[in-house]
């Protein structure tokens, strides 16, 4: 799909132009709370992408289902009856009700709540009222409910597309596959979700979450330093950037990580107990993959444009050991200035569910909606969405300092010998992460040839 020249011509001016700014490690503040913007993300970034639905395992038996939304369009995430996990447009063929009204469970198909057509959990439609009298030469074979033209999953990741000339999701997770499959492939059952999504509302734009997941490392000595001054967490996995644990990873396939960890050789698995790490083995990694994941403490990243993962070992309790768990999540655009954060907790397929539970817990009580570290961002965000949309910004145009470890601003020389793909920087003083996140962005909101390219490179121009 190309952009027309209508809709380019109606882009803001600051939009269009804002190649530059990138280039030199600027953001104009005003795409964090813009109706404009907001607008085109939906249609140009949410219908174009590949969007995080949900994992397998929430959905393990025929009938199983869930709500979901790309963008702010309301799915259903359904195995039918044939075992296929389908992604179907929760609007109704008739006059565009919503058949499925609960948020999860299991059903043979869905009755609409208007006037009663049905449809299999496979999205045909079955039957319609009083068909005989009314609807003699209806085809039902064509009036079964919209569905997502491309599903695919990854590690039991469940990913939607709108566009149906996208490439496959594994083209489009490409090299930074071999950062997830460090997260997913451990132990030979992969990951497994533990119970529901918890799911809260932010007064921030989605950018905000999305983007502070690819290495925002400078912010948890600030944000988050009543954790570390009670203890529940120890400077190196959450203190000012220091180059002996932090390692970002930029420019990778247009995504990034950001890595803590100890010296090579050690031994810390993100802080999962001895019976669990018992089950992980190099059998699905290679062996720089797999060393990186031993002596790692925390990893997060972002997969463009919503989902982001964060693995950590934590404890909720001084008197217990820390625990480690995965924790994914997305940033669901409510618009320009409003996300819903959904969070899912996974630990080990094998782990005991006694070990499950103690993940659960910590997983909670940390990034859950109350938790210790999410009530500090959430704290925070709201202020930059309130900054974007003020007078002032959109006078002045704005823009934002994202020049963090940039050029000669840090020690942003790559690692020279790095095994895995992207821009390694053994220092996490930097925002790279982010600025790739940007680049990302402004490539699907406007394409390059029409205007200044935001390049690739992460060098200042000047
Ligand atoms: S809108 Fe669904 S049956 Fe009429
Ligand atoms: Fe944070």
């Amino acid at each position: 799909m190309n952009l027309t020249e209508t809709q380019q011509a109606a882009d803001p001016d600051f939009l269009t132009k804002m190649g530059d700014d990138l280039k030199r490690g600027l953001l104009p503040l005003r795409v964090f709370n813009n109706q404009q913007v907001y607008d085109a993300e939906l249609r140009r970034i949410f219908a174009r992408s590949w969007v995080f639905i949900g994992h397998e395992s929430e959905i393990p038996n025929p009938g199983d289902y869930a709500m979901r939304t790309i963008g702010e369009d309301p799915f259903i995430f359904v195995r039918g009856r044939d075992g296929v996990i389908r992604v179907l447009l929760n609007s109704c063929r008739h006059r565009g009700a919503q058949v499925c009204r609960t948020e999860m469970g299991n059903a043979a198909g869905f009755t609409c709540p208007f006037h009663g057509w049905s449809y299999r959990n496979t999205g045909e439609l079955e039957a319609v009222p009083a068909k005989k009298d009314g609807y003699r030469q209806l085809d039902i074979t064509q009036w079964g409910l919209f569905a997502a033209p491309k599903v695919e999953s990854y590690c039991g990741l469940v990913f939607a597309n709108l566009d149906p000339e996208a490439a496959s999701l594994d083209d489009y997770l490409g090299s930074y596959k071999w950062y997830l499959d460090i997260q997913l492939k451990l132990s030979e059952g992969g990951m497994e979700v533990i119970g529901e999504p918890h799911r809260w509302m932010v007064d921030a734009n989605w950018k905000q979450g999305a983007e502070n997941f690819c290495g925002d490392s400078s912010h948890t000595q600030m944000t988050h330093r009543s954790v570390i001054d009670v203890g529940i967490v120890d400077k190196a996995a959450a203190g000012a950037p220091n180059k002996k644990f932090g390692l970002h990873v930029h420019d990778c396939n247009g995504f990034a990580i950001s890595i803590r960890q100890l010296d090579e050789g050690k031994s810390v698995f993100w802080e999962y107990p001895p019976d669990v790490i018992s089950h992980f083995s190099a059998d699905r990694l290679s062996e720089a993959q797999y060393q990186l994941a031993k002596r790692s403490i925390v990893h997060n990243g972002t997969v463009f444009p919503n989902f982001s993962f964060l693995h950590f070992g934590l404890t909720d309790s001084l008197e217990k050991p820390a625990a480690g768990y995965l924790s994914i999540r997305v940033w669901q655009p409510r618009g320009p200035g409003k996300t819903e954060i959904w969070n899912w907790i996974m630990a080990p397929k094998e782990a005991s569910d006694e070990y499950k539970r103690r993940a659960y817990q910590v997983g909670m009580s940390s990034f859950g909606p109350s938790g210790s570290f999410e009530q500090d961002d959430v704290a925070v965000w709201p202020g930059v969405a309130r900054s974007a949309s003020t007078v002032f910004a959109e006078i002045n145009n704005v823009k934002l300092n994202y020049q963090m470890g940039m050029g000669d601003m840090g020690d942003s020389t790559p690692i020279a010998n790095w095994e895995g793909p992207g821009v390694a920087v053994q220092s996490n003083a930097g925002e790279g992460g982010l600025r790739t996140f940007h680049k990302t962005w402004f490539a699907r909101m406007v394409p390059q040839d029409k205007t200044a390219s935001a390049g690739s490179s992460d060098a200042p121009e000047e």
